[in-house]
Protein backbone atom coordinates (compact mmCIF):
# COMPACT_ATOMS: atom_id res chain seq x y z
CA UNK A 1 0.00 0.00 0.00
CA UNK A 2 1.61 3.19 -0.80
CA UNK A 3 0.88 6.61 0.84
CA UNK A 4 -1.61 9.02 -0.09
CA UNK A 5 -1.61 12.67 0.51
CA UNK A 6 -5.17 14.36 1.10
CA UNK A 7 -4.60 18.39 1.52
CA UNK A 8 -7.80 19.80 3.60
CA UNK A 9 -9.16 22.94 1.89
CA UNK A 10 -10.65 24.16 5.06
CA UNK A 11 -7.45 25.97 5.52
CA UNK A 12 -7.62 27.36 1.58
CA UNK A 13 -8.67 30.77 0.48
CA UNK A 14 -12.30 29.66 0.09
CA UNK A 15 -13.02 32.24 -2.59
CA UNK A 16 -10.38 30.75 -4.56
CA UNK A 17 -11.36 26.89 -3.63
CA UNK A 18 -11.15 25.57 -7.29
CA UNK A 19 -7.15 27.44 -7.88
CA UNK A 20 -6.45 25.70 -4.54
CA UNK A 21 -7.45 22.13 -5.63
CA UNK A 22 -5.74 22.90 -8.85
CA UNK A 23 -2.54 23.57 -7.47
CA UNK A 24 -2.40 20.74 -4.93
CA UNK A 25 -3.32 18.05 -7.84
CA UNK A 26 -0.51 19.76 -9.73
CA UNK A 27 1.65 18.99 -6.36
CA UNK A 28 1.34 15.48 -6.67
CA UNK A 29 -2.51 15.24 -4.14
CA UNK A 30 -4.51 11.78 -4.31
CA UNK A 31 -7.05 13.02 -2.82
CA UNK A 32 -9.04 16.29 -2.14
CA UNK A 33 -10.13 16.45 2.01
CA UNK A 34 -13.47 18.36 2.29
CA UNK A 35 -14.21 19.02 6.48
CA UNK A 36 -17.64 19.58 6.73
CA UNK A 37 -18.88 21.17 9.87
CA UNK A 38 -22.66 21.75 11.68
CA UNK A 39 -21.76 24.59 14.60
CA UNK A 40 -23.14 21.56 16.83
CA UNK A 41 -20.89 18.25 16.72
CA UNK A 42 -18.30 21.29 16.46
CA UNK A 43 -18.28 24.62 17.13
CA UNK A 44 -17.26 25.75 13.73
CA UNK A 45 -19.47 26.00 10.43
CA UNK A 46 -18.25 24.97 7.14
CA UNK A 47 -19.71 23.70 3.60
CA UNK A 48 -22.70 21.86 2.64
CA UNK A 49 -23.48 19.73 -0.84
CA UNK A 50 -23.47 22.70 -2.80
CA UNK A 51 -19.78 23.56 -2.67
CA UNK A 52 -18.88 19.77 -2.33
CA UNK A 53 -20.93 19.65 -5.71
CA UNK A 54 -18.80 22.79 -7.62
CA UNK A 55 -15.83 21.20 -6.28
CA UNK A 56 -16.58 17.83 -7.76
CA UNK A 57 -16.95 19.59 -11.30
CA UNK A 58 -13.31 21.03 -10.82
CA UNK A 59 -11.42 18.39 -9.22
CA UNK A 60 -9.76 15.53 -10.63
CA UNK A 61 -8.64 13.12 -8.04
CA UNK A 62 -11.70 12.18 -5.56
CA UNK A 63 -13.40 14.00 -3.08
CA UNK A 64 -13.12 12.48 0.53
CA UNK A 65 -15.58 14.27 2.73
CA UNK A 66 -15.27 14.07 6.36
CA UNK A 67 -18.75 14.88 8.35
CA UNK A 68 -18.24 16.38 11.59
CA UNK A 69 -22.01 16.72 11.84
CA UNK A 70 -23.95 15.30 14.59
CA UNK A 71 -26.68 13.87 12.37
CA UNK A 72 -25.29 12.47 8.98
CA UNK A 73 -27.78 10.03 8.37
CA UNK A 74 -29.88 13.40 7.40
CA UNK A 75 -27.01 14.35 4.96
CA UNK A 76 -24.98 11.25 3.50
CA UNK A 77 -27.76 10.85 0.02
CA UNK A 78 -26.93 14.84 -0.24
CA UNK A 79 -23.10 14.59 -0.51
CA UNK A 80 -23.12 10.89 -2.28
CA UNK A 81 -25.28 13.31 -5.42
CA UNK A 82 -23.03 16.01 -5.40
CA UNK A 83 -19.85 13.78 -5.83
CA UNK A 84 -18.68 12.42 -2.55
CA UNK A 85 -15.96 8.95 -3.58
CA UNK A 86 -15.41 8.73 0.05
CA UNK A 87 -17.38 9.61 3.28
CA UNK A 88 -16.48 9.51 6.63
CA UNK A 89 -18.88 9.46 10.16
CA UNK A 90 -17.71 9.67 13.60
CA UNK A 91 -18.54 6.66 15.77
CA UNK A 92 -19.42 9.64 18.61
CA UNK A 93 -22.68 10.42 17.47
CA UNK A 94 -23.67 7.13 15.78
CA UNK A 95 -25.92 4.63 17.97
CA UNK A 96 -26.49 2.64 14.78
CA UNK A 97 -23.16 2.63 12.91
CA UNK A 98 -23.28 -0.46 11.24
CA UNK A 99 -26.63 0.95 9.51
CA UNK A 100 -24.82 3.98 8.41
CA UNK A 101 -21.53 2.48 7.47
CA UNK A 102 -23.67 0.46 4.78
CA UNK A 103 -25.93 2.99 4.16
CA UNK A 104 -22.77 5.03 2.31
CA UNK A 105 -21.45 1.67 0.87
CA UNK A 106 -24.98 0.88 -0.60
CA UNK A 107 -24.53 4.89 -2.64
CA UNK A 108 -21.19 3.61 -4.15
CA UNK A 109 -18.99 5.64 -1.77
CA UNK A 110 -16.44 4.18 -0.01
CA UNK A 111 -17.39 4.23 3.65
CA UNK A 112 -14.60 5.32 6.79
CA UNK A 113 -15.44 5.78 10.16
CA UNK A 114 -13.86 8.53 12.65
CA UNK A 115 -12.16 7.99 15.91
CA UNK A 116 -12.03 11.60 18.06
CA UNK A 117 -8.67 11.15 20.31
CA UNK A 118 -10.59 10.65 23.47
CA UNK A 119 -12.59 7.94 21.76
CA UNK A 120 -11.09 4.35 22.45
CA UNK A 121 -9.75 1.85 19.26
CA UNK A 122 -12.62 -0.61 21.38
CA UNK A 123 -15.36 1.64 20.18
CA UNK A 124 -14.08 -0.06 16.23
CA UNK A 125 -14.41 -3.88 17.64
CA UNK A 126 -17.66 -4.76 16.08
CA UNK A 127 -17.57 -2.47 12.96
CA UNK A 128 -13.78 -3.03 11.71
CA UNK A 129 -14.54 -5.62 9.12
CA UNK A 130 -16.98 -3.46 7.55
CA UNK A 131 -15.44 -0.34 6.97
CA UNK A 132 -13.07 0.77 3.36
CA UNK A 133 -11.14 2.85 5.91
CA UNK A 134 -10.77 4.07 9.23
CA UNK A 135 -10.26 7.84 10.13
CA UNK A 136 -8.15 8.71 13.27
CA UNK A 137 -8.56 12.09 14.90
CA UNK A 138 -5.28 13.54 15.81
CA UNK A 139 -6.32 17.02 16.84
CA UNK A 140 -9.88 17.75 18.32
CA UNK A 141 -11.83 18.36 15.12
CA UNK A 142 -13.20 21.82 14.23
CA UNK A 143 -10.56 23.55 13.73
CA UNK A 144 -7.29 23.58 11.21
CA UNK A 145 -3.85 24.89 12.51
CA UNK A 146 -3.69 22.59 15.75
CA UNK A 147 -0.79 20.59 17.30
CA UNK A 148 -0.54 16.82 16.36
CA UNK A 149 -1.69 14.68 20.07
CA UNK A 150 1.67 12.65 19.87
CA UNK A 151 -0.30 9.48 21.59
CA UNK A 152 -2.33 9.37 18.00
CA UNK A 153 0.86 7.36 16.67
CA UNK A 154 0.43 4.53 19.37
CA UNK A 155 -3.91 5.07 18.38
CA UNK A 156 -2.72 4.12 14.65
CA UNK A 157 -0.72 1.09 15.03
CA UNK A 158 -3.69 0.01 17.56
CA UNK A 159 -6.25 0.69 14.78
CA UNK A 160 -3.88 -1.14 12.37
CA UNK A 161 -3.82 -4.33 14.26
CA UNK A 162 -7.46 -4.74 15.25
CA UNK A 163 -8.40 -4.11 11.59
CA UNK A 164 -5.63 -6.69 10.15
CA UNK A 165 -7.37 -9.28 13.25
CA UNK A 166 -10.92 -8.49 11.67
CA UNK A 167 -10.03 -9.59 8.40
CA UNK A 168 -9.67 -6.20 7.03
CA UNK A 169 -5.79 -5.70 6.02
CA UNK A 170 -6.68 -4.22 2.41
CA UNK A 171 -8.68 -1.06 4.38
CA UNK A 172 -6.41 1.94 4.98
CA UNK A 173 -5.76 4.31 8.30
CA UNK A 174 -5.72 7.97 7.41
CA UNK A 175 -5.23 10.36 9.86
CA UNK A 176 -6.18 13.93 10.27
CA UNK A 177 -4.80 17.06 12.53
CA UNK A 178 -1.46 18.66 12.60
CA UNK A 179 0.24 16.57 9.91
CA UNK A 180 2.75 18.16 8.60
CA UNK A 181 6.87 16.80 7.45
CA UNK A 182 8.37 16.57 10.46
CA UNK A 183 5.93 13.99 11.99
CA UNK A 184 4.69 12.57 8.42
CA UNK A 185 7.74 9.80 8.31
CA UNK A 186 6.80 8.82 12.07
CA UNK A 187 2.82 8.47 11.65
CA UNK A 188 3.20 6.19 8.10
CA UNK A 189 5.53 4.39 10.07
CA UNK A 190 2.65 3.53 12.70
CA UNK A 191 0.47 2.18 9.87
CA UNK A 192 -0.62 5.75 8.33
CA UNK A 193 -1.27 5.29 4.64
CA UNK A 194 -3.82 8.42 4.03
CA UNK A 195 -2.44 12.02 5.41
CA UNK A 196 -4.63 14.54 5.36
CA UNK A 197 -3.06 18.34 5.91
CA UNK A 198 -4.24 21.42 5.94
CA UNK A 199 -2.10 24.57 6.88
CA UNK A 200 1.02 22.27 6.39
CA UNK A 201 0.03 23.20 2.45
CA UNK A 202 -1.74 25.99 2.14
CA UNK A 203 -0.25 28.15 4.88
CA UNK A 204 2.92 27.49 3.29
CA UNK A 205 2.86 29.94 0.76
CA UNK A 206 3.57 27.36 -1.79
CA UNK A 207 0.44 24.47 -1.83
CA UNK A 208 1.82 22.67 -4.65
CA UNK A 209 5.35 22.32 -3.28
CA UNK A 210 4.21 21.65 -0.03
CA UNK A 211 1.83 18.91 -1.41
CA UNK A 212 5.14 17.35 -3.44
CA UNK A 213 7.23 18.01 0.22
CA UNK A 214 5.12 16.23 1.97
CA UNK A 215 4.57 13.14 -0.36
CA UNK A 216 8.24 12.64 -0.11
CA UNK A 217 8.48 12.75 3.29
CA UNK A 218 5.79 9.91 3.86
CA UNK A 219 6.60 7.98 0.92
CA UNK A 220 10.13 7.88 2.72
CA UNK A 221 9.02 6.09 5.55
CA UNK A 222 7.99 3.70 3.10
CA UNK A 223 11.79 2.98 2.32
CA UNK A 224 14.10 3.69 4.83
CA UNK A 225 14.74 3.91 8.39
CA UNK A 226 12.55 6.59 10.27
CA UNK A 227 14.35 9.02 12.38
CA UNK A 228 12.85 9.30 15.57
C1 LIG B 1 -9.95 19.40 11.71
C2 LIG B 1 -10.16 18.89 10.31
C3 LIG B 1 -8.91 18.75 9.55
C4 LIG B 1 -8.15 20.03 9.37
C5 LIG B 1 -6.70 19.70 9.43
O1 LIG B 1 -11.13 19.36 12.41
O2 LIG B 1 -10.82 17.64 10.31
O3 LIG B 1 -9.09 18.09 8.31
O4 LIG B 1 -8.40 20.69 8.16
O5 LIG B 1 -5.98 20.87 9.45
P1 LIG B 1 -4.46 20.89 9.93
O6 LIG B 1 -3.71 20.02 8.97
O7 LIG B 1 -4.12 22.32 9.84
O8 LIG B 1 -4.43 20.34 11.33
ZN1 LIG C 1 -10.81 16.48 8.33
Amino acid sequence: MSVQIAPSILSADFAALGDAVASVERGGADLIHVDVMDGHFVPNITIGPPVVKSLARVAQRPLDVHLMISEPDRYIDAFAAAGASMMSVHVEVLPHLHRTVHAIKALGVKAGVVLNPSTPVVALEEIAGDVDFVLVMSVNPGFGGQRFIPRSEVKVAAVRALLDRSGNSGAPIEIDGGIDETNAARVVAAGARILVAGSAIFASGDPEQATRALKAAAQAALTGPVAR
